[in-house]
């Protein structure tokens, strides 16, 4: 009999037989439709709470995600001020003093030579300098580079100069070179090259094509002139840094030499800060 009343109330049409036991059925209904929409709201509710936070995380590691959401979630290593764009000081009386420092991708004093004396001094000092990465290494005859550790260095070299080429603010490209530096022994893998570009937001793509562009000439020529103008200026040995065209320190086989004044940050900043604000 209650399968019958049942079937009953669900084909019995809308408005006839307001009482009896079809329309306790109703509302019985009702109540559990309610009870379920009730359900399905909080369950709604709960999942809108719970659901950005996993999607914001996924983004900010997204290969699609902006320059700026990368810089924004990473730690840089050097964090240079002001941004790019920003104004900067206007010094009349003042100039660039250069700062170069001349390198080889493979070499285990180039990465000391960048942590610990060139990057924390471009921290302080940046819009004081005009700062070059150069490269050591033997032009060949034939129009190529020979590198103490081989292609792979030169590879290396090359993206170091391509990635400067493609963003010519130090804060990116020396931020690229210190990353690929620590782990210098697997210049160039790709996992490695890849890893430093996302980390520091060089665009891969672009730097793949700067080192085949023209099979690999246009780079090439890059290294060159590099490479030609370290020997021109009688360098030698990675790391060497140059202030105002003049050796300030080398450091060799894992040791500073030619440091008259010393291989301190503080002292090299206030050499900079002197040497700007003569004309
Ligand atoms: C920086 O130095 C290079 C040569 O090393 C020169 O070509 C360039 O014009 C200089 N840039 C500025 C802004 O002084």
């Amino acid at each position: 009999m209650d399968e019958k009343r049942l079937l009953a109330g669900l084909v019995e049409p809308a408005g006839e037989r307001r009482s009896g036991p079809s329309s306790t059925f109703r509302r019985r209904l009702r109540l559990r439709v309610g009870y379920i929409a009730a359900l399905c709201i909080i369950g709604l509710t709960v999942c809108a709470f719970l659901q950005p936070k996993p999607l914001m995380e996924v983004s900010n590691w997204s290969p699609m995600a902006t320059k700026e959401e990368v810089a924004m979630s990473k730690t840089p290593i050097i964090a240079l001020e002001p941004a790019k764009g920003a104004a900067r000081p206007v010094h009349a009386s003042r100039r660039l003093v250069p700062l170069e420092a001349h390198i080889m991708s493979k070499c285990p004093d180039a990465v000391d030579c960048l942590r610990d004396l060139v990057l924390p001094t471009m921290q302080q000092v940046y819009d004081k300098v005009n700062f070059t990465l150069s490269f050591i290494g033997r032009p060949t005859g034939d129009g190529g580079v020979e590198c103490m550790h081989g292609p792979a260095e030169c590879m290396g070299n090359i993206l170091e100069l391509c990635a400067h080429k493609l963003n010519p603010d130090p804060k990116i490209y020396l931020g690229f070179t210190m990353c690929i530096s620590r782990d210098y022994e697997h210049i160039p893998d790709r996992e490695l090259i890849e890893g430093c570009a996302l980390e520091h937001a060089v665009d891969f793509e672009a730097l793949n094509e700067c080192a085949t562009r023209d099979d690999g000439q246009y780079a090439m020529n890059l290294l060159r002139d590099s490479v030609q103008h370290t020997k021109a200026v009688g360098v030698t040995k990675s790391c060497t840094v140059r202030v105002d065209n003049e050796v300030y320190c080398i450091r060799d086989n894992g040791e500073w030499t030619n440091c008259p004044a010393g291989p301190g940050v503080h002292d090299l900043i206030i050499k900079i800060e002197k040497l700007s604000r003569q004309n």
